[in-house]
């Protein structure tokens, strides 16, 4: 625990220390009068340092979290409003993320890479969205993290290990006895300002994992939206799991920041990403390396198979039927199976009215992958959903799992898989079994390689 708390001094004190411009003095009083961590007194130390001069003449309401390090003569305001704020806009990952991790003991080249590269793995790439280092895979930067008072003495952020995907994630914990009586808001972590396409629609992801406390919640926000909360009584102990949420900038909205705040809960948080729902169209999706399994753009790299001519299956646009206004779909679109009355066996295969099958993916033998997607039931009688890898039959979702919740949702479904030996191509391939009349609809698929100890 101590390593801990240690571990988020130094982080504090690295993003405070960072970004420095050459002939400031990025000394006490800069990370007194900039604590990155905060960003309400970050902005408290830039309304102050708009209102300094060059003579320091006008200077005269120090921000009193600063005067102990920085006095009360002008100079060393000068000098360090000189210097930033530059904590919130980061872009050189490097050697700061470096050192906000120091569980890392890997130079990790991919750390260096610039934000345009397409290559890292410590951001997004640009073509699928702007949101930076959401995997935690180089630290908490460009991220803002804070703990709130009074809770700096039992609650700790960190990076830790392992993340859903690759090596790491971001990491919330009760150091100590937690005192707080009613809803108590331990920590938030802030993403940068990123642009967006005014009008557009996307797709906001992240993944969370709970341990045993069993109450409290993790809630997000886009900007001033409202927020969305995942609550640890609602998810399995010690299992990543997967969440998704859709957006649509408004017509002036031009740039997005998100946030997580931890309310009597600790978590881990890994893999966020925000993209146009449209970058999901064709092979190359912000998460994974499943194509088109947003169906965003139709069919895609998928194939349609309907043996039960009496149904109708193929990709439509929901957004446009009344029916789904609640069900959350991604999007607008998703791949629908209707039968208009009780199938007919004999016209089916093994009872499958029609089917979907993806492109093929690389795959590693022995590495782990996760199939998510999300499904549809009309009501509980019409039928279950089969998932097979290439030919090998690795799921069933029933609609009356208590995952699936009432009909006439889109719920997820979470696989983990492992690559058998041998296996180096992979398709994914959705069934819908069908037993009576109503909809069966598939939407969200992604195929991800997770941690090698991730658990199902
Ligand atoms: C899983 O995480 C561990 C650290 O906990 C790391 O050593 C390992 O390389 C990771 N595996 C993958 C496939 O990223
Ligand atoms: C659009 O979004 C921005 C940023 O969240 C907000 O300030 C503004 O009020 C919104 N405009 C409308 C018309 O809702
Ligand atoms: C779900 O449960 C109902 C009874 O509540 C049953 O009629 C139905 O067949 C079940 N569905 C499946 C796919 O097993
Ligand atoms: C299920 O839904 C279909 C149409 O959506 C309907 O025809 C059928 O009667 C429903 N079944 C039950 C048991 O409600």
């Amino acid at each position: 625990m101590k390593s801990l708390k240690s571990s988020v001094a130094l982080a504090v004190v690295a993003l405070a220390g960072f970004g420095a411009a050459a002939g400031c003095a990025a000394d006490n009083c800069y990370r007194a009068l900039f604590p990155c961590p905060s960003p309400s007194a970050v902005s408290v130390a830039s309304a102050f340092c708009a209102t300094i001069t060059a003579s320091g003449t006008t200077a005269t309401n120090y921000p009193t979290r600063a005067t102990n390090a920085c006095g009360t003569t002008a100079a060393r305001y000068i000098s360090a409003c000189q210097c930033g704020p530059t904590c919130s806009y980061l872009t050189v990952l490097g050697t700061t993320s470096t050192s906000t991790s120091p569980q890392s003991t890997s130079t990790a080249s991919a750390c260096e890479a610039p934000p345009t590269s397409t290559t890292s793995t410590c951001e997004a790439t640009p073509t699928n969205g702007n949101l930076l280092s959401g995997d935690f895979e180089c630290g908490v930067v460009p991220w803002t993290a804070q703990v709130f008072e009074p809770f700096t003495n039992v609650y700790g952020i960190s990076v830790a290990t392992p993340g859903l995907t690759n090596v790491k994630s971001f990491q919330t914990q009760f150091l100590g006895p937690n005192n707080c009586a009613t809803t108590c808001t331990y920590a938030r972590i802030t993403s940068p300002v990123f642009p967006v396409t005014p009008g557009a629609k996307y797709k906001y992801t992240f993944a969370t994992w709970f341990d045993g406390v069993t109450r409290g919640f993790v809630g997000t926000k886009i900007n001033d939206r409202t927020g969305r909360t995942v609550s640890a009584l609602d998810y399995p102990v010690s299992k990543w799991r997967f969440h998704h949420y859709p957006f649509q900038a408004n017509a002036t909205e031009n740039q997005v920041s998100v946030f997580f705040e931890w309310l009597n809960v600790e978590s881990k948080l890994d893999s966020i990403t925000f993209a146009p729902v449209t970058a999901y169209c064709g092979s190359t999706p912000p998460i994974g390396t499943l194509p088109d399994g947003e169906f965003e753009c139709g069919m895609g790299a998928w194939t349609q198979q309907k043996p039960d001519p009496a149904v109708t299956a193929g990709v439509v646009n929901l957004a446009a039927d009344s029916l789904y206004t609640n069900s959350f779909p991604m999007g607008d679109y998703a791949w629908r199976v209707v039968s208009p009355g009780t199938p007919d066996p004999a016209n089916q295969e093994l009872h499958v009215s029609a089917r979907v099958i993806s492109g093929v993916m690389s795959v590693t033998p022995g590495k782990k992958y996760l199939v998510y997607f999300t499904s549809f039931f009309s009501n509980r009688t019409v039928g279950s959903v089969g998932v097979m890898i290439n030919n090998s039959p690795i799921y069933t979702r029933n609609p009356n799992d208590s995952a699936q919740g009432v009909p006439t949702y889109f719920a997820p479904n979470h696989i983990l898989w492992t690559a058998p030996v041998g296996l180096t191509s992979a398709s994914v391939k959705i069934e819908a079994l069908m037993f009576g009349a109503g909809t069966i609809a598939i939407d969200s698929v992604l195929f991800v390689e997770v941690n090698d100890s991730v658990v199902g």
